[in-house]
């Protein structure tokens, strides 16, 4: 019994330990990890980090421009949007009135030579007579791109051009988007005689109300014959006066981009030839571009976003632009190196109407749009993903050789890796793009770490994490993401520019996910992808200081040290970012060497990326619901324990010396910018 008691006493025992033994392991897995940084902070340890290393890539791709930045309001202004090569289509313009009131089609009687379509518009009705038109008028509309949005107060300019076989009298309105409601309107009335020849009209219409979701209408109650083309409504506000949407354009000014590359992508390859970016089709007046379909991502542009206007947005935003032009070669057809000549001129005219003396014959077409002064215009890249292409090596050399012969100054870019330095391809940089899932993204913030340091930089100009760890922008995408730009942070004497691809998506038409901004008519929101870029809008010239993991349990973090002059408050600060893409809190000691003492002001601040759920995103609903929180970091020092939380990005950024720390009150906020 005794026994029998003894051993059940030591089972229960033993019991007890195992579940201890379990309860403890347990905790274990959910306990913190503990992990040590060493920064070298010495002046001599430092190297300076490329004064261009982040930047955005802009692409035509998800209505990102047309529908997007873009802020003309009318979509298919020319009626064009069939292209030339088949019927023409009006879509999304629509027919208010019935066959029996008026009869629209298309004709080629346009006053524009290079794009012919206009709308001809036979109204059968009469304000008397047989045939009454309706109070409220027969003629078209246009939605926009999913609605305009109008804003009470704001001021919108209407611009098109008509032409009628009796006297006019149309009525021109902003209303909501079932044609209820009068937000602005105007009358343009006058004689048969006045209208008979194509008329420019122009006015400006105040909203008396705000409607996110309006239409523009023509309307008339006058029979005849009347003919429309290049409508155009656009907001009088816009940034910096230059058309382009001040919200969107504000998002990508808060990230302090040093570059943007432009206009894609595979954008610029077209799925044929024909359908390609052609710079020269873009330019000039905006109602005498043809437009274009671009047949990747199957939709019409009016090109009113084109060459000129990317230059000036890189120039609005003090971004070098980046130009990318097609090098004969797109996804399906390709010109033979041999008969490549004619492209080759186009990217050499192309430069000179960016940089060329304004009484050149490009440049002063440049300066004729109204920028005389050249554009800054130093790095052009030669096609998109092509290097596998068949004619891809034999073209590029062409334009290397032309463009390095009349402008020995510009940085080209290569498709095809040439860090080898091979002969037959010379290069000042290559192109570099990885789309890929989260633990790949992660794991490849060694990837530069050991590329040859002699040869052309690489330029990671498209980097995403997609598929189902993406969703639609996740907080794990995002750190993933992070990670690897630390690695690239680090390796930044191999790596010379990064962007993330793509920028924006119209939510109306996702033709690629995930993106970096979403948007609508009137609303926006940053994906956790984009908050990660702000982590190093800071980084780009700064000096990278040296630094170095120890004594980790985890390979789940990254970190990097630099320190830099504050563009906001021109203070020295240092900023350590750290990722921690596990699923544990890490204790970190952080251990800055090579500092004079107090060195450092006594509290800094720390800003944090995390949330409950590392597949949580940011929505029009929620959109702050995965975004940096700042908060007060206090007891800096050149030794300090901080706590990382589990799936976070995190950025410390230490005041140097004498400079006084501008956080006082708040203690802890949500932030817009970093
Ligand atoms: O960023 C979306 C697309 O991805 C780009 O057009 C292309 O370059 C890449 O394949």
């Amino acid at each position: 019994m005794g026994s029998s008691k003894a051993s059940c006493t030591v089972s229960l025992f033993q019991l007890f330990i195992v579940v201890c033994l379990v309860f403890q392991c347990f905790a274990r897995v959910h306990a913190d990890l503990s992990a040590t940084l060493i920064v070298n902070a010495s002046d001599a340890s430092g190297k300076p980090i490329p004064e261009t290393l982040f930047g955005i890539f802009f692409e035509e791709i998800n209505h990102a421009g047309a529908g997007g930045i873009w802020a003309e309001l009318v979509s298919n202004r020319g009626f064009e949007a069939g292209g030339p090569n088949t019927p023409s289509n009006i879509d999304p313009w629509s027919i208010i009135g019935s066959g029996s009131l008026i009869n629209v089609e298309t004709d080629r009687s346009s006053c524009f030579d290079r794009n012919k379509v206009a709308l001809r518009l036979e109204v059968l009705c009469d304000s008397k007579g047989d045939n009454i038109c309706p109070a409220d008028g027969v003629g078209v509309y246009n939605p926009g791109f999913w609605g305009m949005n109008i804003e009470q107060g704001k001021k919108y300019k209407v611009v098109f051009y008509v032409r009628s076989t009796e006297s006019l009298n149309l009525t021109v309105s902003l209303t909501g988007s079932n044609g209820v409601g009068n937000l602005a309107s105007f009358v343009i009335t006058g004689s048969a005689l006045d209208f008979s020849n194509w008329t420019k009209v122009e006015t400006l219409l105040v909203a008396k109300e705000t409607n996110h979701n309006s239409r523009l209408q023509l309307t008339t109650t006058t029979k005849g014959v009347i003919w429309l083309d290049q409508v155009s409504a656009m907001p009088l506000d816009t940034y910096k006066g230059h058309g382009f949407r001040s919200d969107l354009v504000g998002m990508l000014a808060d990230l302090k981009p040093k570059f943007i590359r432009f206009p894609g992508g595979c954008f610029v390859e077209g799925e044929w030839l024909r359908n390609a970016f052609r710079w020269q089709a873009t330019v000039g007046p905006w109602e005498e571009r043809p437009g274009h379909f671009g047949d990747v991502w199957m939709y019409w542009t009016d090109d009113g976003l084109g060459y000129f206007e990317f230059l000036q947005l890189a120039e609005d935003l003090d971004a070098l632009p980046i130009w990318v032009f097609n090098n004969g070669v797109s996804h399906n057809d390709q010109v033979d190196t041999s008969a490549v000549l004619p492209f080759v001129q186009e990217a050499l005219d192309g430069i000179e109407f960016a940089r060329g003396d304004p009484t050149s014959k490009w440049g002063s077409l440049r300066a004729d749009m109204g920028h005389p002064e050249p554009f800054d215009l130093r790095y052009v890249a030669v096609g998109n993903e092509d290097c596998g292409k068949k004619n891809y090596r034999g073209n590029y050399l062409e334009f290397f050789k032309a463009i390095r012969n009349a402008y020995p100054d510009i940085k080209i870019i290569s498709n095809c890796d040439g860090s080898s330095r091979s002969l037959d391809h010379p290069a000042d940089m290559y192109d570099y793009h990885v789309y890929t899932n989260a633990n790949d993204m992660f794991s490849r913030a060694n990837a530069f770490d050991r590329t040859s340091r002699d040869g052309p930089k690489a330029f990671v100009s498209e980097y995403a994490v997609t598929g189902k760890d993406a969703g639609t922008g996740s907080l794990l995408a995002a750190l993933a993401e992070a990670g690897f730009l630390i690695g690239l942070e680090k390796n930044s004497d191999a790596v010379e520019m990064v962007s993330y691809a793509p920028l924006f998506v119209n939510a109306n038409d996702r033709r690629w996910n995930p993106d970096s901004i979403v948007f609508n008519s009137f609303q926006l929101y940053g994906t956790p992808s984009y908050w990660v870029q702000q982590f190093f809008s800071e980084s780009s010239g700064a000096t990278l200081l040296g630094s170095s993991l120890q004594a980790t349990s985890s390979n789940s973090i990254v970190a990097s040290a630099i320190t830099f002059q504050s563009s906001v408050d021109k203070k020295n600060y240092i900023r350590i970012k750290v990722v921690n893409f596990g699923t544990n809190a890490v204790n970190l000691k952080i251990s800055i060497a090579g500092l004079e003492p107090n060195s450092l002001q006594l509290s800094g601040s720390q800003t944090v990326l995390t949330s409950a759920n590392v597949m949580d995103e940011n929505s029009f609903s929620q959109p702050k619901k995965v975004v940096p929180n700042q908060s007060l970091l206090k007891n800096v020092g050149k030794d300090m324990n901080v706590t990382v939380p589990p799936r976070s990005f995190t950025s410390f950024d230490l005041l140097k010396e004498s400079s006084n720390l501008k956080m006082t009150g708040h203690e802890s906020s949500s932030r817009s910018s970093i």
